[in-house]
């Protein structure tokens, strides 16, 4: 890969699904005036490409067909983010040209991201773009290892983490707002959220290629007993320190 030279600081904030990761990069982006990198967006965008080629996710075993079709979708995906403040979220996601910014988070795409991601030539694939982003200016880029393999230079380092079952409730929350507004029908349950978090924890955790895992010279933070406001406020106090801002 060619090495990318970074044009203003990097902040790189991990950690697993719920632990408060979007919201917290989305305010801190605002508020610090740098660009936010949401490189999940870019493993959920394979996903859905990749289930839009009807490639079976129980079939994505080592070696297989769908595995190298997956890994052949990733390569030549066009993917671009661009803002429309006239839009909710503003920060629209486009994979060859469309607009799959509501479509990427459904909780069949969230398991069948946790899948392709696994897959190293689809990560390998997907690196330069993360880089790419990541070195367009002041960012902050948000994921799972970005502060171990994208950006092992990043000028700082947030680990987030909380307990499942409190991440389960913060997402059955933010659906139940999803459905209220119209953007979503069905929605799962409590039960079934903690279920899908455990397994996608398991699998980002577990697998081999760049896991889910704090870097050593990252800061953790355990967001299970504070409210947003304070996390917010104290990644901030973070980040504000160390860069001197
Ligand atoms: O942050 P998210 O829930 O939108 O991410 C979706 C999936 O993508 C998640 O299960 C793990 C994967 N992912 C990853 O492997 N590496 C990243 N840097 C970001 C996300």
């Amino acid at each position: 890969m060619t090495e990318i030279p970074k044009q203003g600081p990097v902040i790189a904030l991990d950690g697993p699904a719920g632990s408060g990761k979007s919201t917290v990069t989305k305010k801190l982006a605002e508020r610090l005036g740098f660009v936010h990198v949401d490189t999940g967006a870019i493993y959920r965008s394979i996903a859905y490409l990749v289930s839009q080629k009807g490639i079976q996710v129980e079939g994505l075993s080592e070696g297989s067909k769908e595995v190298l079709e997956a890994i052949e979708v990733a390569r030549v995906a066009h993917l671009e983010f661009k803002r429309n403040e006239s839009l909710s979220p503003a920060n629209r996601v486009f994979a060859n040209a469309e607009d799959i910014t509501d479509r990427i988070r459904t909780p069949e795409i969230s398991l069948m991201a946790s899948k392709v991601s696994a897959i190293p030539e689809v990560r390998a694939a997907l690196l330069e773009l993360q880089r790419r982003l990541g070195c367009e200016g002041k960012t902050i880029l948000e994921g799972r290892d970005i502060g171990t393999v994208v950006f092992q230079d990043a000028d700082v380092k947030i680990f987030l983490t909380a307990d499942p079952m409190e991440r389960a409730r913060r997402r059955h929350t933010e659906l139940l707002e999803q459905q209220g507004s119209g953007k979503i029908q069905d929605i799962p349950s409590l039960e079934e959220l903690f279920a899908q978090i455990e397994l996608r924890d398991r699998g980002d955790r577990e697998r081999a290629a760049a896991p889910l895992k704090k870097a050593e010279d990252a800061i953790e933070l355990d967001t299970s007993c504070l409210d947003l406001d304070e996390v917010i406020a104290k990644v901030e106090a973070v980040v504000r320190e160390r860069l001197g801002l």
